[in-house]
């Protein structure tokens, strides 16, 4: 069975995947900065071992792939707030592991980057993370690139919206996606250890239009709905102000949110968690917090 490196253990894909791998019973050893931030149950977990090291620095790198026959990489700025830029990290720091794989003879290296993200190189995250995509293709290494659509931990935004009755939606509210659970994507990922795809679209089981994922987060929050489409227009105006006002550190994120939010976003289908059982989760967690 392959001995696998997990980069981005700490994230919400990351952690879905450690669970994932090590369900199925491989050996697994996952690259973190914090400890503290891996999901609950797994730090004791026999077959895991940790590596504490800042996957920028290339030189603590060293010897991480040691007995390694494949590696998982989830690390991309989200919500980091390091005063990296996504150069530093979805590209320079992926290529630091991959240096470092290709030096200790692993055979594959397995990516997340973004659907559509090689027609989006226009965007600071996707220029940065189709530039790793292009090293790792010629790397010499056996790869796959995962492509997903957005994650359901982004969806939970809606039902934020939701709970304080009203949801903003860019345009007429008619783009659709099928957004996907990390645990569904998880299993696509581990499933490419094995599998000899180069490339994997991958979305949830349902495709809803964003008016429709609106409507489901009022029904489970319990809300009248209201909802505000933006125009077109008035979206493009605040991102030009934005992307002249702030720096690409502000814009990035925003930039990229928008843009995914203003097309549909639409790849195959995997898994069989629903958007609506996700809402209901959140609110069951915020009921047993307060
Ligand atoms: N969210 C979406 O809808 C979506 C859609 C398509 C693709 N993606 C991509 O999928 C990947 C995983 O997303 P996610 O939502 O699981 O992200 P996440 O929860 O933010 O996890 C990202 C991981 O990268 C690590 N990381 C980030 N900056 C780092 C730095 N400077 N040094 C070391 N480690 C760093 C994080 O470590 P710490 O925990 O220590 O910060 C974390 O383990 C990302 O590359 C993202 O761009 C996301």
């Amino acid at each position: 069975m392959s001995k696998i490196l997990l980069a981005g253990a700490t994230g919400y894909l990351g952690g879905f995947i450690l669970k994932e791998l090590l369900r199925k019973g491989f050996e697994t050893k996952a690259l973190v900065r914090n400890e503290k931030k891996l999901p609950e149950g797994c730090l004791a977990h026999p077959k895991l071992e940790l590596i504490k090291a800042e996957i920028t620095n290339r030189d603590a790198l060293k010897d991480c792939c040691r007995d390694i026959d494949v590696v998982i990489s989830t690390v991309g700025i989200t919500r980091q707030k390091d005063g990296l830029t996504y150069m530093d990290v979805d590209y320079q720091a992926n290529l630091n592991l991959l240096e470092e794989a290709k030096r200790n003879g692993v055979e594959k290296f397995i990516y997340i980057s973004v659907l559509n993200g090689e027609k989006l190189t226009h965007l600071k995250i996707c220029e940065a993370k189709e530039k790793f995509v292009w090293a790792l293709k010629n790397s010499g290494l056996d790869y796959c690139i995962i492509r997903p659509t957005g994650y359901f931990s982004d969806m939970g935004e809606f039902f934020e919206m939701a709970k304080k009755g009203r949801i903003y939606l860019f345009g007429n509210g008619e783009h659709r996606m099928n957004p996907i659970h990390g645990a569904d994507l998880a299993a696509v990922c581990v499933n490419a250890v094995v599998s000899g795809e180069k490339e994997i679209l991958a979305g949830g089981p349902e495709i809803l239009s964003h008016n429709q994922m609106a409507e489901t987060a009022f029904s489970i929050a319990v809300k009248k709905p209201k909802i505000t489409h933006i125009p077109n227009w008035l979206t493009k105006s605040l991102l030009f102000l934005i992307r002249t006002c702030t720096g690409s550190k502000t814009y990035g994120p925003i930039e990229f949110f928008i843009t995914v939010l203003s097309r549909d976003m639409i790849a195959p289908e995997y898994g069989n968690h629903t958007l609506k059982e996700y809402f209901k989760e959140i609110k069951l967690h915020n009921q047993f917090k307060s």
